[in-house]
This record gives C-alpha cells, sequence and structure tokens, in this order.
C-alpha cells in the first residue's frame, strides 16, 4: 500500500486564540504544521498547547509579523523543514479601538504592519511557492468588521477591508496558476482578542444577546471553515468571503 502524501500547513500566530483552534484541527486532519508565535515566550506557550493536544507534526518558529526580515526567514525555515508548502492561513493579527481623532502613529503602524503589510507578504511569499510545486490554497482571516463599519474602530474595519480586497485581488491573478485564495470573516469569536473591548462577563452577554444566534463564537468555529476552504472540496472556491459570524453582520 503507498502512503498518503501528507499536505502542509504554514498558520501565522498560532500560539492561541483562534490560530491555536485552526493548528488544532488541521492536526485532527492530518496535516503537517508550521506554526508561528510572536516572540519566545508565547513559542513557549505554543509548545506547551501542542504537547497538550499531543500534536507530533508541527514546527514552531518565532516570527514577529512587524518585522519584513523575519518574514522572509519565516519562509526559508519552512522551505527547509517542511520540504513544500500546500496551504497557508493568515491569522496574526492585531486589534485597535478608541475614538478616530486620538489615534497615534505608532499603533497605527503596527496595525498595518501585521494585518495588512504581513497579510500580503505571507500571500505573496506562499503563492510562489504553490505555483512552483502546481498549486495550492490560502485562507486570510478577515473580519465581518471589513463590510460593517464600526464607531471607534475605523482603523481595525480599514485594515481588515484592505485584506479583503487584496485577497479577492489576488484571488483573480492567481485562479489560473492554480492557487486558491479566499476570506473568512469571523463576528465576535471567544478569545482573548474581545478582551480589552468587553472585559466583564456582563458585556460579553450583552455581546452574545446581539448576535442572532444567541451565543459568541468558538476559536473551532472559525477552523471548521477554514478547513473546508483549505480543502479539496473547495476546488472551485476561490475569491469567497465565508462569514462565521452567528449573524452578526446583519444584525
Ligand atoms: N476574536 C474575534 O472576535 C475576531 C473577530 C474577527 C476577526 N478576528 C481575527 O482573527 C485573527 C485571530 O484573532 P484572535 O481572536 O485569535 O486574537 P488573539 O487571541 O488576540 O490572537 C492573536 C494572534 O496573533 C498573533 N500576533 C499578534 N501580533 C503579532 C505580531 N506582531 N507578530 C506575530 N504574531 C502576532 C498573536 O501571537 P502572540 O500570542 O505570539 O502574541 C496571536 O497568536 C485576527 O486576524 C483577528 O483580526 C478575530
Amino acid at each position: 500500500m503507498g502512503s498518503v502524501k501528507r499536505k502542509t500547513c504554514l498558520i501565522t500566530g498560532a500560539s492561541r486564540g483562534i490560530g491555536l483552534g485552526i493548528a488544532r484541527r488541521l492536526d485532527a486532519e492530518g496535516y503537517r504544521l508550521a506554526l508561528t508565535a510572536k516572540n519566545e515566550e508565547s513559542e513557549r506557550k505554543l509548545r506547551r498547547e501542542m504537547e497538550d493536544f499531543n500534536v507530533q507534526d508541527h514546527v514552531p518558529i518565532v516570527c514577529d509579523m512587524c518585522d519584513v526580515d523575519r518574514i522572509y526567514a519565516l519562509f526559508a525555515k519552512v522551505d527547509a523543514e517542511l520540504g513544500r508548502l500546500d496551504t497557508l492561513v493568515v491569522n496574526a493579527g492585531v486589534h485597535q479601538h478608541g475614538p478616530a481623532l486620538e489615534v497615534d502613529v505608532s499603533p497605527l503602524d503596527q496595525l498595518f504592519a501585521v494585518d495588512v503589510r504581513a497579510a500580503i507578504l505571507c500571500c505573496q511569499k506562499a503563492a510562489k511557492r504553490m505555483i512552483d510545486q502546481g498549486g495550492g490554497s490560502i485562507v486570510v482571516i478577515g473580519s465581518i468588521a471589513a463590510e460593517r463599519p464600526v464607531a471607534q474602530r475605523a482603523c481595525y474595519c480599514a485594515a481588515k477591508a484592505a485584506v479583503h480586497v487584496y485577497a479577492q485581488s489576488v484571488a483573480l491573478e492567481w485562479a489560473p496558476l492554480g492557487v486558491r485564495v479566499n476570506v473568512v470573516a469571523p463576528g465576535p469569536i471567544d478569545t482573548e482578542f474581545l478582551d480589552g473591548m468587553y472585559e466583564s462577563p456582563t458585556s460579553r452577554e450583552l455581546l452574545a444577546k446581539l448576535v442572532p444566534i444567541r451565543r459568541t463564537g468558538e476559536a473551532d468555529d472559525v477552523a471548521a471553515a477554514v478547513r473546508y476552504l483549505l480543502s479539496d472540496e473547495a476546488n472551485f472556491v476561490t475569491g469567497a468571503v465565508l462569514r462565521v459570524d452567528g449573524g452578526r453582520l446583519w444584525s
């Protein structure tokens, strides 16, 4: 019996939250994984999480997405460790909220460096490899904030809108070359990401009531959508935005 070739995946920002949920699910699907964390401390946390979930075949990589040289080094490491790259999940992201009149340059630069520039560079680096290998699939984690303007979150909404349109544009450019690119747009998902905005249990409960399905999402809700879009089941799907938001966009 011939051995089944296992797909490889690079997931950015896999140390916690949605990225960690995606890593667990793709591991269960049999993927070989390269997983990034921002610094040594979160990489240690990532290793512990992988141990707890008995994830054997993964390569943890420290990569601060604000640092372009680190991003290039990340892909060199992926080449060396995985040999080929079949799929990419661009997940690492930072949030920013507060009055638009008071936004400072430094957090603005950080937001756009991580959520937009790093996303674009990762897509570009991955797509080049996928095209050389004969194809691949990319999922970018966007947000319903890209389609749902929110006061006090103007820069975050703008950053996510930028990556949505980028992903859909390269989906057209790379489709004839064998690379599919899709967006998963979460609504409110219960991770540390929401902490700054919804600190108390009461505010989380109120948020849940605003969602038509009457709960906030779990990381695995997003992971299930990512799994589908990366898989061959979605081989006629590109340039799509799959919302995982319990109906929140329209409420
Ligand atoms: N949770 C939600 O309600 C929600 C809704 C819509 C969209 N999203 C999107 O989903 C994605 C994941 O969010 P989450 O909820 O899982 O957030 P989270 O719990 O705050 O996790 C964020 C992840 O991004 C990584 N990251 C942040 N800054 C980084 C940097 N400079 N370099 C490298 N990695 C960095 C973090 O790594 P470290 O742990 O190493 O710092 C962490 O793994 C983001 O793109 C976010 O915009 C989330």
